[in-house]
């Protein structure tokens, strides 16, 4: 199935990945046949069954990654390599230990060699986008693992990336902060309008974030459904309490489930 959007911003097309294994020349089809199309500005989740590709998905559309077949392009130019018009966010934070937190959010822009002073300011901005104001001469250790995910976000956003690709960024964090990093990138994605990427294997987080949600098939990955989630974009947390919200829910875990297949002996062995 390919859904069609006319000037997309991302467009993944006949995608397939493969792990090679050199040592015992072993092949691992990760992904099969991916086609997929986002729109600028769009907010968009992947779910999908444990190692179904998800991650391998995002490198390769971030460009660490080559595809075997297939290409991913930017406002309609093939891209192959990692570029200032995309950025990652891992689960766990990659700050610099040794940096405060204002200088782990200049880091990107010093080494474009942006001068100093509108590096800082553009980090100070930043800063307070993401909720960190007062926190700019703490170092990431003194930081919650909360905090961190915000200044990491807000290095990911110094690069004013066109499309942010974001690896179940907040899988570590208890379920109250988690809730606030899912309220503050509602914010973020508000006031930013960038286009977002989202992997995750909370069905709620991806209702209560998304545009559309994207179920991919177990291994090889491909896409196997998608779904839009008509709820107004302005989303309260009270959102998650509707039946509107519920009903979204069943219908993902719905596809999730008819994703799994029935274990046999000859795959536990
Ligand atoms: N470096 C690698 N070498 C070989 N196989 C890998 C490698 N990384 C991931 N895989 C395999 O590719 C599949 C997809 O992995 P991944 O993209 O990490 O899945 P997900 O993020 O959905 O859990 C998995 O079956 C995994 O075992
Ligand atoms: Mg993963």
């Amino acid at each position: 199935m390919i859904y069609m959007i006319p000037n997309a911003k991302l467009k993944i097309a006949g995608l397939n990945f493969e792990y090679s294994d050199i040592k015992n020349k072993s092949h691992c089809t990760a992904l099969k046949n991916v086609n997929l199309a986002v729109s600028e500005g769009e907010f968009v989740s992947i779910i999908g069954p444990s190692g179904c590709g998800k991650s391998t998905l995002l490198y390769v559309i971030d460009g660490l990654l080559k595809p075997k077949n297939g290409q991913i392009f930017i406002d309609g130019k093939p891209v192959s390599r990692p570029g200032r018009d995309r950025a990652l966010v891992f689960q766990s934070p990659s700050l610099l230990p040794w940096r405060t937190v204002l200088r782990n959010v200049t880091y990107g822009l010093e080494m474009l060699n942006v001068n100093k002073k509108e590096a800082e300011a553009k980090a100070l901005e930043l800063i307070k986008t993401v909720g960190l104001s007062g926190f700019e001469r703490y170092h990431p250790h003194a930081l919650s693992g909360g905090m961190q995910q915000r200044a990491n976000l807000a290095r990911a956003l110094a690069l004013d990336p066109e499309i942010l690709l974001m690896d179940e960024p907040f899988a570590a964090l208890d379920a109250q902060t988690r809730e606030e990093m899912q309220l503050e990138l509602l914010r973020v994605h508000r006031e930013t309008r960038k286009t977002i990427f989202f992997v995750t294997h909370q069905i709620d987080e991806a209702v209560y974030l998304s545009d559309r949600v994207i179920v991919l098939s177990g291994r090889p990955g491909t896409v196997k459904s998608m779904i839009w989630i008509d709820i107004d974009r302005a989303r309260p947390m009270s959102a998650k309490k509707t039946a509107k919200f519920h009903e979204f829910e069943d219908l993902l875990r719905n596809e999730l489930e008819t994703n799994r297949e029935p274990l046999t002996l000859s795959s536990a062995s």
